[in-house]
């Protein structure tokens, strides 16, 4: 297909969209030409205008056009991937509930205009906080799509684990295949290495530390969020920018064949996962589809850590369910 795939991004002035642009007009998601439709409120137009210029300045050959506005259904008009960016932060003083109110409102709103103007192929990818959840409210919100066309980011995560075990292992990152990220976007999110392997390998048995792998490679990935904004005084973004990519190209064109990814999609039951909870399991992708990848044996470590985060998504689905959202 030589028509422009058209992709929506929302929060395309923040900190995510200055990074995230750039790649997807340059090719990122392979040589077929991209139309951008980029969503902002009202008042973080101006800057997306200096973005824009920008993105013209680099004349990028892949780039067939660029269209922005603050309107969810003129924005989404057609769109065959919209990626969902921008979120409410939580800022000073904000209860969980009121973060979850916020974003609620956003992502309604942004799931019925995709149910009613979006692409018959469209998939959209939910990289904005509390990334799950979102994901669900914007699913419940567009009863025509169907379900599987929906997913939350920890893609990020998954990258995060493999960049620590090739650091710990000494092996390089193309070495290690099958990370598994379970679970939720957040601190309770179980990065999972008994799975996992280092140059065909199983990771766990190579590592051969359970101290470091519960005590340090864990939390160590689970918190990489918060280190960096200790770092760098804003959260990670170019980074952030980088997984919704990673995310986004192997759901259109598929995943390698000996290794899978993590994606946080709609459950079906599997491994003992709530059915409906959007929920990040290993997943093979193949042609804009996605299969949760089966029959992995979960010991009583894994199980209880899958639990735990789980747990902490149904509270969160719970919530908004409270607030009238979905
Ligand atoms: P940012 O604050 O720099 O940018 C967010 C942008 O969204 C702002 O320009 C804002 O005007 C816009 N926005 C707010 N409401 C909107 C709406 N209703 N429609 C369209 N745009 C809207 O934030 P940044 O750093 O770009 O991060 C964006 C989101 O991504 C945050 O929620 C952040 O927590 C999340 N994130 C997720 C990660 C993941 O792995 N899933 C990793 C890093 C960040």
């Amino acid at each position: 297909d030589s028509s422009p795939l058209k992709v929506a991004v929302t929060g395309a002035a923040g900190q995510i969209g200055y990074s995230l642009l750039f790649r997807l007009a340059s090719g990122a998601l392979g040589d077929r030409p991209i139309e951008l439709r980029l969503l902002e409120i009202e008042p973080a137009l101006k800057a997306l205008e200096g973005v824009v210029m920008e993105l013209d300045d680099c004349a990028f050959p892949t780039l067939a056009g660029v269209e922005i506005g603050h309107e969810a259904d003129k924005i989404f008009d057609g769109v065959n991937l919209a990626l969902l960016v921008g979120a409410r932060p939580r800022t000073k003083g904000m209860e969980r509930g009121d973060l979850l109110e916020a974003n609620g409102a956003i992502f309604t709103a942004q799931g019925k205009a995709l149910n009613s103007v979006a692409a018959d192929d469209v998939r959209i990818g939910v990289t904005g906080n509390p990334a799950n959840t979102n994901a669900l409210i914007a699913m419940t919100n567009a009863p025509d799509i169907p379900k599987e066309r929906f997913s939350a980011l920890t893609r990020l995560d998954h990258n995060r684990a493999i960049s620590q075990l090739a650091a710990k292992t000494g092996a390089s990152v193309t070495d290690i295949k099958k990370m598994t990220i379970w679970g939720n976007h957040s601190a309770t999110q179980y990065p999972d290495l008994f799975h996992a392997e280092v140059n065909g390998k199983n990771a766990a048995e190579t590592v051969n530390d359970q101290d470091w792998l519960e005590n340090d490679f864990i939390p160590t990935v689970a918190k990489r969020g918060a280190a960096i904004i200790e770092a760098r005084g804003s959260s990670s973004a170019a980074s952030a920018a980088s997984a919704t990519i990673d995310a986004a190209r192997d759901w259109l064109h598929g995943s390698a064949a000996d290794d899978w990814v993590s994606m946080a999609v709609v459950s079906d039951g599997s491994y003992g996962v709530p059915e409906g909870l959007i929920y990040s399991f290993p997943v093979i992708t193949k042609n804009g589809d996605w299969e949760i990848v089966q029959g992995l044996e979960i010991d009583d470590f894994s199980r209880s850590r899958m639990e735990a985060t789980a747990n902490e998504l149904i509270e969160e689905r719970d919530a908004v369910k409270e607030l009238g959202l979905i």
